[in-house]
């Protein structure tokens, strides 16, 4: 398991157990953790999974597709350098203590 810290809008701190494999989206999901709408279950066409990736990590995920630059435009909440959609993070040990800051608002 790799333990990834979500960060809510609020504030509220969650620390979870994620199954390698896993998005960071499925992570959330499984985990209660609110603040990650993903209407459209991980296909990468709706924008409702943005999070702000822990700038740490950001050299030890893959690289953004054009699909997941492009459905980032039409994010909810402010795009910063560090914007990605969760549903396209596999969680590998590598990101083991990444935090995860959810944004205000995905819709
Ligand atoms: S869940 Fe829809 S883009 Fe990620």
């Amino acid at each position: 398991m790799v333990r990834i810290t979500y960060v809510e809008a609020d504030g509220r701190t969650q620390e979870v157990d994620a199954q390698p494999g896993w998005s960071l989206m499925e992570a959330a999901f499984h985990n209660g953790i609110e603040g990650i709408e993903a209407e459209c279950g991980g296909a990468c066409v709706c924008a409702t999974c943005h999070i702000y990736m822990d700038e740490r990590y950001l050299e030890k995920i893959k690289p953004m597709e054009s699909g997941e630059d492009e459905m980032l435009d039409c994010a909810a909440a402010e795009r910063k350098p560090n914007s990605r959609l969760s549903c396209q993070i596999e969680i590998t040990d590598e990101l083991e203590g990444a935090v995860v800051q959810i944004p205000e608002t995905q819709i």
